[in-house]
């Protein structure tokens, strides 16, 4: 949700800023902007719309001369997108100039204030009170531009990442955050500013990410300085040696990022357990778990909380946590947990699962679950992130960038992840004798080759996708593991092609979705060989003779199903509690046709923001 970047050096900052919110897109926007000090002024441009269109105008309208920047793509909260409340925004003298990722939630109590003292605003943002803010600390306090952020942020309530610099003082750029991520890259006599790495990294991989309530100040020529907000101690910036690469960051020959991720999936779930499986040792190796054993194995229960996809992970989790492990789990959406006074002690284990590590609602109920004494381990793809820094210990997925909107194997390395603990516990419990960990570990060892056999079917997949791609409603059904799987299936479908689509278990399909059913209706069923498959066998019955249109996803080689399918997509066999790795697949490719086919913004659906750091 936003985007910053940030440049001061000796480059011309326009062609980085504009790259770097390229970049940024997939975290969702709905307008962009850029302000340029060209040595004498500061020039800005914003609009309504794409980077592209940022692009053209800015082309046209303003000098693009420049080695001092900052841009920004808006997620509209407060005010509606339009030019006016893009980013960045002047301060009425028009010396300050700011862009800001959050929300200032005492925004307008401040703006009164400041109205009694004379300021004027142009657009409905809370973005415009926080510059004129700062600019009225700075004449009232007389203070230079980095202590003038510093009081006036202590005086504000909510959540930001902001970057500010003064006409007046062009050779630093201030630099804050609280709850929403920044990051600087540091090269050699320049500093970049960033929401994540990924605008930066072709000039270095050196970064300072700043934790919640510091604040920097990049100045040209000096090394950043950071401080606390608070209290004004000094801290000391952690340089990391980053190890993305620009690779992981671009197409690399595909049309859409989210195919380019579905077809990583059998790299991604790889990389997720490698060093972690050692099936020849018959071992799991986890530092977060080793470390903290004791914690799972006297946990009463364990609670899972996330959102979204992650949230569906979460599901799958809860089958395999009480299946081989034998220990109650809860699954919970964060938003609704943290609001709910739920009972905590410190015997629970809350389990929290982020693809981007920031999720607002996420981090809300790490915070609330650490406060009540409970042992909170964080499941995460990006490293450094907000969860992976709050949570007690963790687990990365290591997925690498994924940059769809549209999680894809963000879903099935954090499902592996779980698994590996899952297993790992079942072991250490006595669950499980040797030979059955044993013919785990090795057939998850083949997974990523099943995945990769699962996405041969995409021609065929494309095909139906051409027959179902104007339906205005899709049903998804699965039992057992698969149930979280039709769940995941449905979201995929809704978000990025805006046909309704409802998961449901197979089972409870009479009791309420059953009467959707005609001719018109596109009914995918997860329907493979182990778990329940009879019981799924006679729910298909049932769609056929109301004359549902039935997708089935089955085991290769299944004959049964096949006789009574519309149509039929063949996933490779395995265990039951492995199946949804491979059941998941045809259900993204499926999504990903029809919503090309229907000519949506695959990779940016609208209303959709990839990091969701507000509530
Ligand atoms: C769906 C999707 C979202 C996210 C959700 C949680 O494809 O991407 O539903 O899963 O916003 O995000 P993370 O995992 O970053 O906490």
């Amino acid at each position: 949700m936003c985007g910053i970047v940030g440049y001061i050096g000796y480059r011309d900052a326009y062609p980085i800023l504009i790259k770097g919110l390229q970049r940024l897109e997939y975290r969702g926007y709905d307008s962009a902007g850029v302000a340029l000090f060209d040595g004498t002024n500061i020039n800005l441009a914003k609009t309504k719309g794409k980077v592209e269109d940022l692009n053209k105008k800015a082309e046209t309208d303003i000098s693009l001369k420049g080695t001092l920047g900052i841009g920004h793509t808006r997620w509209a909260t407060h005010g509606v997108p339009n030019d006016i409340n893009s980013h960045p925004h002047y301060s009425n003298s028009g010396n300050l100039v700011i862009i800001h990722n959050g929300i200032i939630e005492n925004y307008e109590s401040i703006k009164k204030e400041l109205l009694k003292r004379g300021y004027t605003f142009h657009s409905e943002t809370d973005t415009e009170v926080l510059v004129n803010l700062i600019e009225e600390v700075q004449k009232t306090e007389d203070v230079k531009l980095g202590k003038a952020v510093q009081i006036a942020l202590n005086q504000v309530v909510g959540a930001y990442a902001i970057a500010v610099f003064d006409l007046k003082k062009p050779d630093e750029i201030v630099v804050a955050k609280l709850g929403s991520p920044l990051a600087i890259g540091v090269g050699d006599k320049e500093f970049f500013i960033a929401s994540d790495a990924s605008p930066f990294i072709e000039f270095t991989n050196n970064a300072v990410y700043l934790e919640d309530e510091e604040m920097a100040i990049v100045r040209l020529g000096k090394e950043i300085k950071l401080r606390k907000i608070k209290d004004d101690a000094i801290a000391y910036p952690n340089i990391l040696e980053l190890q993305l690469n620009l690779e992981e960051i671009e197409k690399g020959g595909y049309e859409h990022f989210m195919l380019k991720e579905i077809y990583e999936q059998p790299r991604a779930i790889l990389d997720t357990y490698r060093g972690r499986l050692l099936a020849d040792q018959g071992l799991i190796r986890m530092a977060g778990i080793d470390q903290n054993l004791e914690k799972f194995l006297n946990a009463n229960r364990i609670i899972i909380v996330a959102c979204g996809t992650s949230w569906h992970a979460g599901l799958v989790a809860e089958y395999i946590f009480e299946d081989l492990a034998r220990i109650p789990v809860e699954v919970e959406y964060a938003s609704e947990f943290r609001y709910r006074n739920p009972v905590i002690t410190d015997k629970d284990v809350l389990i929290a699962i982020s693809q981007s590590g920031e999720t607002a609602d996420t981090l809300a109920a790490i915070k609330l679950a650490k406060e009540k004494g409970a042992f909170v381990f964080g499941v995460c793809n990006v490293v450094g992130s907000s969860i992976a820094r709050e949570t007690d210990a963790g687990a990365y997925t290591h997925a690498g960038p994924e940059i769809g909107v549209a999680s894809t194997k963000a879903f099935t390395t954090q499902i592996t992840v779980l698994t590996l603990i899952a297993l790992k516990l079942a072991k250490e419990k006595g669950e499980f004798s040797s030979s059955k960990f044993h013919e785990f570990l090795t057939e998850l060892e083949t997974i990523p080759a099943k995945v990769e056999k699962a996405l041969e079917s995409n021609t065929l997949i494309e095909i139906i996708a051409d027959v179902y791609k104007d339906s205005e409603n899709c049903l998804y059904l699965g039992r057992g593991y698969n149930f979280p799987v039709a769940l995941e299936g449905a979201l995929k479908l809704k978000e990025i092609s805006y046909i309704h689509a409802e998961g449901y278990p197979a089972a409870e399909m009479k009791h309420g979705p059953i009467a959707l059913i005609d001719e018109q209706m596109p009914v995918i069923v997860i329907a493979t060989k182990k778990g329940h498959y009879e019981k799924v066998v006679s729910n298909i019955q049932e769609i056929k003779s109301r004359k549902g249109k039935i997708i089935a996803v089955v085991t290769e080689g299944d004959k049964q199903v096949r006789s009574l399918a519309d149509h039929v997509v063949e996933v490779p066999e395995t265990l039951e509690s492995l199946t949804p790795l491979l059941t998941t697949i045809p259900l993204q490719l499926l999504s990903y046709h029809i919503a090309v086919m229907r000519g949506c913004n695959v990779d940016q659906p609208r209303n959709l923001a990839k990091s969701v750091t507000v509530e």
